[in-house]
């Protein structure tokens, strides 16, 4: 039988007119199936998008196409002639906006560049909040019910990670970003309008996320997960290398903050509740050494200290 992977694509503005059901419905189809969905017409305007996407290559170019270079040179990847899976094939950097912004700390950014970004983050930010509501609608949970999970005693934390991937001469050999769930709540990617990269896998198989000129990619993290009490999914995605042109991607977490108390919805759990439950700068401080190994043991071992130390040894110190 042939496989369905029509990649879900979400037109925002159908949400204030008659297709408004058929709308909501295939964002709970996307959750509950895919862990991923991409959105149009979302109201951002096309000329700010361009031109993050533009001065974060200029960016690249000027100020982190050195150290990349240098990276390969001293971990020794610039002949690649054995498969190589303890790095990645990207450049990044990281912004934050929430609880307090870091944007100001950065080196090297211009003021443009700068002022694009917390346009850009604050309309992100705003959009995230939405999303979690039109999540909450379709759980059946109240207005504001995700936010103020989020929110713990000082707000959610907001960050974005700007990422380039670089042309690789031997794709087969190492992947842009290995294979992960986010450990997170909501996130919103802008991806670059050519190259593509993006992958995530369903029902066994790697299914490219590809790229659609002005759109932002939705998934869902671990926590969503948890909190949802296995409803909706965190996925695993991947980004692959490609010979020809540098990918460029602006990925944005919206977490909970690092107090915030994170358990299944209690309107959605069930006797036999199988996500635990607890304070989400655990799970981050889990998550740090073992974020390329499936979530499963780490759902575990959020249940069981014992499980935590076995699973990482250095989380376990600081947090039990
Ligand atoms: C991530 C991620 C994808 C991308 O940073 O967690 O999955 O396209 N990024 O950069
Ligand atoms: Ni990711």
């Amino acid at each position: 039988m042939e496989k369905n992977i029509k990649f879900p694509v979400v037109d925002l503005s159908k949400l204030a007119g008659e297709e408004r059901n058929q709308t909501m419905a295939l964002i709970n189809d996307a959750c509950e199936n895919w862990g991923f969905f991409e959105i149009v017409n979302h109201g951002f305007p096309h000329d700010l998008m361009d031109n993050v996407e533009k001065m974060t290559k200029e960016h690249y170019k000027k100020s982190m196409e050195q150290k990349f270079n240098d990276m390969l040179k001293s971990k020794g990847l610039e002949k690649l002639e054995t498969e190589v899976e303890d790095v990645d094939w990207e450049s990044t950097f990281y912004l934050r906006h929430l609880p307090q912004s870091n944007l100001y700390d950065i080196p090297d950014m211009s003021d443009e560049y700068r002022m694009a970004m917390k346009d850009f983050g604050k309309r992100l930010e705003n959009l995230a909040e939405d999303l979690l509501d039109l999540l909450c609608e379709n759980l059946g949970l109240e207005k504001g019910y995700l936010k103020k999970v989020f929110h713990g005693t000082k707000g959610p934390t907001f960050g974005t990670k700007v990422s380039n991937y670089p042309p690789c001469p031997k794709p087969e050999m190492i992947k842009g970003l290995r294979a992960h769930t986010d450990a997170g709540g909501i996130i919103l990617l802008f991806q670059d309008d050519k190259v593509s990269g993006l992958q995530l896998l369903k029902d066994g198989d790697w299914i490219d996320v590809p790229p659609l000129n002005h759109s932002i990619v939705i998934n869902l993290g671990d926590q969503l997960e948890v909190i949802t009490n296995g409803k909706y999914k965190s996925v695993m995605h991947r980004v692959v290398t490609q010979k020809e042109g540098n990918r460029m991607s602006i990925a944005s977490f919206y977490n909970p903050g690092n107090d915030a108390e994170i358990s299944p919805a209690s309107s959605l759990a069930s006797k036999e509740t199988e996500y635990p439950s607890f304070v989400f700068d655990d799970y981050m401080k889990l998550y740090a050494g073992v974020k390329f190994q499936a979530k499963e043991p780490r759902f575990e071992a959020m249940k069981n200290a014992s499980l935590v130390t076995e699973l990482n040894p250095a989380a376990a110190v600081e947090t039990f």
